[in-house]
């Protein structure tokens, strides 16, 4: 009951950056570079949801709300959503599906590779959200759907890279994806000792006689 009136609120919530796109859209509330504002506003919003996404597993353990994983995959397909929107502003209405000239920003500006490889590594995680790719991956599937972590990671240093002096902004997202991969790194660490056999408590007598 709690999982389906969490859904059935956060996905109108996350459709929101968009209608506000479309609505500015219409009204001639885009700006001089409308371009400039929705790839902004995209970007922004793929960073927000995935940082959201990895936060689910720290909130439900901290809090013992475990039905909050049921939210996990929503917002992470959301990300992979307004990743597409913001990867297609930049194809579609900057380079006008010139893929030459994509490639070459892609090779010549390092902003734009990180971002394009942050992309790349979504889409295996996307295609693989469905329940049926769980049960057929098994224990592959969670080593794959790790790699969101890079994806975080390389969707930072592409923010980082490509303001030109305000790092406030790409400081803070740095900040909240340290804070959270700390606290994966802290759990294995904890996990990994306690699932340690513990050593033999044996008498010197006790090694000799064997
Ligand atoms: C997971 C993937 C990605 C994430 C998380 C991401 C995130 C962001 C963020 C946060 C911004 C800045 C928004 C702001 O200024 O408020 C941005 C800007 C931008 N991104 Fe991405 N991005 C991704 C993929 C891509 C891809 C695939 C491309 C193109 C190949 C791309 C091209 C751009 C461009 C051209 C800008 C604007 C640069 C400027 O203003 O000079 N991004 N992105």
């Amino acid at each position: 009951m709690k999982l389906r009136l969490t859904k059935l609120v956060l996905f109108p919530a996350a459709l929101i950056p968009l209608a506000r796109l479309g609505w500015k859209a219409l009204h001639d509330g885009l700006g001089a570079n409308p371009i400039e504002v929705i790839t902004h506003s995209t970007g922004d919003w793929t960073l927000i949801l995935i940082l959201t996404t990895l936060a689910v597993t720290p909130l439900r353990r901290l809090t013992r709300q475990y039905w909050l994983i049921g939210v996990r995959r929503m917002l992470g397909l959301f990300a992979f959503f307004y990743a597409t929107l913001h990867f297609l502003t930049y194809i579609w209405l900057d380079k006008f599906f010139d893929f030459h000239e994509m490639l070459k920003d892609i090779a010549k500006r390092p902003f734009i590779t990180v971002g394009f490889s942050a992309f790349v590594l979504l889409i295996p995680l996307a295609l693989t959200s469905t329940k049926g790719s769980i049960r057929r991956l098994g224990k592959n599937w969670q080593r794959l759907h790790r790699l969101i972590y890079l994806t975080g990671i390389l969707g930072v240093i592409h923010y980082w890279w490509l303001v030109k002096a305000d790092i406030r902004k790409p400081r803070e997202y740095a900040i909240v994806l340290a804070i959270l991969l700390l606290y994966r790194i802290g759990t294995w660490a904890y996990e990994s000792r306690k699932r340690a056999p513990a050593p033999s408590i044996s008498s010197p007598s006790q090694a000799t006689e064997a």
